[in-house]
């Protein structure tokens, strides 16, 4: 029988979307990261861990026990959404040496935190709920409140962190269902909410049934002083933080390892959240980050990066005035992989960064980050990638750019 050969529709109109991506903008940042790829370029731009520093040698040795003898089966199989128990005996007992008591039992394993930022946005925004962010704030947690049709309510900021007599004012008028805070050495900015600004915040959630979302990468980078308490432990949030983290920055970023720390009520959410998403993260890779995590001396690796990295930051800080129109003003974080700077008012950072670009020298202007009217003189600069003597040369090419 011979087929009836039918023509293909044309493609004229363009697929109907989903209404709740109408609001999510591609991330900038992206773009000029792209930008940036070009062989020579000293980047600034990227929040990249240095690929020196990773542990490739422990991780090809665990990635070949996990593949091993008997496991090898259990490595390759499906299995549970909240994730491999040894590795989330792993997760809670750093998170408990860090001063946050956790029981395995409390962590949801995720793919890399940005992955938990779904899930939370999945399971606690409706359409058209408010979010308080910090203002500026991590452009892909942005990105996860709109895809759920949340809207951001920026909260002013300054050299500590979120305001949070403001946040408290525009919680009164927003009614919003969470805050969202990276409060150690944030994302863009560097920048660490001091101790009395966390315990108003978590009196704040107390006060006004907020959730939380302490969003934490970065915080095992510190370079100077001394560690400040999770919020999650602190009177008041204790059962209303969600707190997030990650290998990304201490073991490696392609290993999209993260996780989610949900008080008791949320989890069962946040489990069937993540079976809709992706039924379980990659099994070969949690065991493998169990096994690395078994073996390595993981205090002595992370000093291993906070000498390189306080090293970079120092080299950064030291010549980033004089890289810099004069007037313009920069930070000196104690941790992290940022420092923010503000150019002179009415200076233009993407302006800058086109300068910047045709001396092979790059950093992200600042205006994506901002959830409300973004200040165009803002830019964040990444320390980690390079080591200091390309710092200094990118500093020498940055000056170039505007002198
Ligand atoms: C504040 C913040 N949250 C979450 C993430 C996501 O990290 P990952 O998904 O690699 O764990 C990042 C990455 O840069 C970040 O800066």
């Amino acid at each position: 029988m011979e087929h009836e050969v039918t023509a293909l529709p044309l493609r004229s109109a363009p697929p109907q979307l989903a209404t709740r991506l109408r609001d999510v903008r591609s991330s900038p940042v992206r773009d000029i990261l792209a930008l940036t790829e070009r062989p020579g370029v000293i980047s600034f731009a990227g929040g990249l861990p240095a690929p020196e520093l990773f542990d490739a040698p422990g991780l090809r040795e665990a990635f070949a026990a996990a593949l091993s003898g008997a496991g090898a089966g259990r490595s390759l199989q499906y299995s549970t959404t909240e994730g491999d128990p040894r590795l989330r005996a792993a997760i809670a007992a750093r998170l408990t040496a860090r001063g946050l008591p956790s029981e395995p039992g409390d962590v949801l394993v995720t793919s890399g935190s940005q992955q938990a930022l779904t899930l939370v946005a999945a399971v606690l925004l409706e359409p058209g709920d408010r979010v308080l962010v910090e203002e500026p704030s991590y452009l892909a947690a942005l990105q996860a409140f709109a895809l759920a049709g949340a809207q951001p309510v920026p909260v002013p900021c300054d050299d500590e962190g979120i305001d949070v007599e403001a946040a408290a004012a525009l919680a009164a008028e927003h009614r919003p269902k969470l805050l969202y805070t990276i409060p150690t050495f944030q994302n863009p900015t560097g920048r660490t909410l001091g101790i009395e600004r966390r315990r108003a915040l978590a009196a704040l959630a107390e006060r006004t049934g907020l959730w939380l979302v302490e969003d934490d990468p970065y915080g095992e980078l510190r370079y100077r002083g001394e560690a400040l308490p999770s919020i999650a432990t602190l009177p008041g949030a204790e059962d209303r933080t969600l707190a997030l983290s990650t290998l990304s920055k201490i073991a490696a970023p392609g290993l999209r390892i993260g996780w989610v720390r949900a008080p008791a009520e949320l989890r069962s959410a946040l489990v069937v959240a993540k079976q809709a998403a992706d039924l379980h993260s990659s099994t070969v890779d949690q065991a493998a980050a169990a096994r690395w995590l078994a073996a390595v001396d993981l205090d002595a690796h992370i000093a291993g990066l906070r000498a390189a990295y306080g090293a970079r930051r120092d080299a950064l800080v030291a010549g980033l005035a004089a890289a810099l129109p004069p007037g313009s003003v920069h930070n000196r974080p104690d941790g992290g992989m940022f420092v923010w700077a503000r150019l002179p008012s009415g200076w233009d950072a993407a302006a800058l960064l086109e300068r910047a670009l045709e001396r092979d020298v790059a950093f992200v202007p600042g205006y994506p980050f901002f959830a409300g009217a973004p200040d165009a003189a803002t830019l964040r600069l990444s320390f980690t990638t390079h080591p200091p003597e390309q710092i200094a040369e990118g500093l020498a090419r940055l000056a170039s750019a505007w002198l």
